[in-house]
């Protein structure tokens, strides 16, 4: 039996930001990164302790207005504990924060998978994906949902705010993806409230990939790599249109086009964080992360 919890990072490979205003998105879990939690017994006062983040405090000294306190300050009550047990919080994680992974779901994910398995009190996906979503509206502001959804189910979906999750069944596996760190950081809360503070002129570029992510649905379920290559691409552009990529991005996605990548976008919110590449099989992924490591990037994937 596992003494702990965990939960994936996520990747979006079609519909980041559209999404926000309805249109349809695709993502899919990256298991492969993961952050963990484990609770146990030390005797003394609650403490939360992450080397990661540099964090080691009790409940009491947590910023009230932090996404943990509100989570803790949550689950306490949901438990029905008066005050929290006595024991230690370990997290860890090799998800990069800020860099559109889905690290701050992965985080309160993992934290309500831990107390569920700890106390052992079931909590359906569902439950699971909607305490996550009220916690991601404290670190984003106006969240989809799209990183909740994806990371509490674990698999690669469809998502609409008004539709909500659809299982994307696509043998992922026949698509030789690259997932990227750029190494440069940005809030998703800043890159979403400037797409929104020029919404008139971005809604046409937004309408256009929610057309790109409809599109997707089929290239990926019949793995037509040629078709999401380009649909990719085309993604990227308007991504490019409505002012969430930059100009280091577009470097390191036309260095992988160049190279041969059949399509390749940015990941997330952008302005930074990682970008996707799809090689044309193994072999090629192969040669386009090591081109990449000998930049100094991190590859993820
Ligand atoms: O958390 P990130 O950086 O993966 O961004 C989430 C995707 C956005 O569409 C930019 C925001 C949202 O809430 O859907």
């Amino acid at each position: 039996m596992k003494d702990f919890s965990s939960a994936s990072g996520k990747t979006i490979l079609f519909g980041e930001h559209a999404v926000v205003y309805g249109e349809p998105a695709i993502a899919i879990p990256l298991p492969q990164i993961r952050t963990t939690a484990r609770l146990y017994d030390n005797h003394q006062e609650f403490r939360i302790i992450s080397n990661k983040i540099n964090l080691n405090k009790s409940y009491k000294e947590l910023d009230l207005s932090s996404g943990i306190y509100r989570l803790l300050t949550f689950l306490k009550d949901y438990f029905s504990f008066h005050i929290l047990p006595a024991d230690t919080l370990e997290i860890n994680s090799n998800i990069p924060i800020a860099a559109g992974l889905g690290s701050g779901a992965a985080l309160s994910i993992a934290i309500i998978r831990e107390f569920s398995r700890y106390y052992e009190k079931p909590i359906s996906v569902e439950e699971i994906n909607r305490i996550a979503f009220e916690i991601e509206k404290i670190y984003h502001g106006n969240p989809s949902g799209i990183d909740n959804t994806t990371i509490s189910w674990e698999q690669p979906i469809i998502f609409s705010k008004s539709k909500g999750v659809t299982k994307l069944s696509s043998d992922l596996q026949a698509l030789d993806f690259l997932v990227i760190d750029s190494g440069i950081y940005s809030k998703t809360i800043d890159v979403v409230s400037d797409v929104r503070s020029n919404i008139d002129k971005n809604m046409p570029f937004i309408k256009k990939i929610g057309i790109i992510s409809n599109k997707s649905v089929q290239a990926l379920i019949s793995c037509n790599k040629n078709e999401i290559g380009e649909l990719m691409n085309e993604n990227q552009f308007l991504l490019g249109k409505i002012g969430v990529s930059c100009k280091e991005l577009d470097e390191m996605i036309d260095f992988g086009r160049g190279l041969g990548a059949l399509g390749a976008k940015l990941t997330g919110a952008g302005r930074g964080g990682n970008f996707l590449l799809l090689a044309k099989d193994h072999q090629h992924a192969i040669m386009l992360k090591s081109k990449y490591e000998t930049q100094g990037l991190r590859v993820i994937l």
